[in-house]
C-alpha cells in the first residue's frame, strides 16, 4: 500500500461544477482501481491525498500530473503505508467556502486522525503532511479574511 499528497492550481475555466463532474468519473474509476482518498478545493487550489496499490497510485498520479485542467502540480509527500486512512471514501471532496463548514470539516479531520484511536493508531507521514497542508490552507484563508 502506498499514499501520496500533491497540490495544484485549478485552471481558470475549471470551476466547481466541472470539478464535481470530473469527480463522478474519478470515483467510478477509483472504485475499480481500489483507490481511496480525499480532495480539497480551496481558492482555486487543490490538495489531494491518494492511497492504494503503489503502482496504481503512481499511474494515477502520472495521469493527474498531465491533466490540462490544472497546473503547478507539486508532490508534497509520498510513503508506503500498512493501512488505508480512507477505507470507504472513493474520493471524498470538500469545497472549502463557508466559515462554519470549514471549521466543522477541520474538526472532523482532527477527530478522525488524532482523537479516534481505532482509526488513527499511527498516522502515516503523508497523512500528517496532508493535514498540515490542509491546516495551512485554512490558516491562510482566515488570515486573508482578517486582513
Ligand atoms: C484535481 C484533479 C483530481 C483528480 N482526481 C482523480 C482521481 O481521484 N481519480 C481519477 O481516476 N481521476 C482523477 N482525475 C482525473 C485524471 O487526471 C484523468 O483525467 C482520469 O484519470 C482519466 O484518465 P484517462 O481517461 O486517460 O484514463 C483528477 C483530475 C484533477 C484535475
Amino acid at each position: 500500500m502506498f499514499c501520496l499528497v500533491y497540490t495544484s492550481k485549478a485552471n481558470a475555466d475549471f470551476g466547481l461544477q466541472k470539478v464535481q463532474e470530473m469527480l463522478v468519473k474519478a470515483r467510478d474509476s477509483n472504485a475499480q482501481q481500489n483507490i481511496t482518498g480525499c480532495l480539497l478545493y480551496f481558492n482555486e487550489r487543490f490538495i489531494q491525498y491518494l492511497e492504494g496499490d503503489e503502482i496504481t497510485v503512481k499511474e494515477l498520479y502520472a495521469k493527474i500530473e498531465e491533466d490540462s485542467r490544472h497546473s503547478e502540480v507539486k508532490l508534497l509527500s509520498q510513503s508506503r503505508i500498512h493501512n488505508r486512512e480512507f477505507i470507504t471514501w472513493r474520493m471524498a471532496f470538500e469545497h472549502l467556502k463557508s466559515e462554519n463548514s470549514d471549521l466543522q470539516y477541520l474538526k472532523l479531520l482532527v477527530a478522525t486522525f488524532f482523537e479516534n484511536p481505532e482509526n488513527s493508531l499511527s498516522p502515516n507521514p503523508t497523512s500528517i503532511e496532508f493535514w498540515n497542508a490542509t491546516k495551512l490552507l485554512l490558516t491562510t484563508k482566515y488570515a486573508d479574511k482578517s486582513a
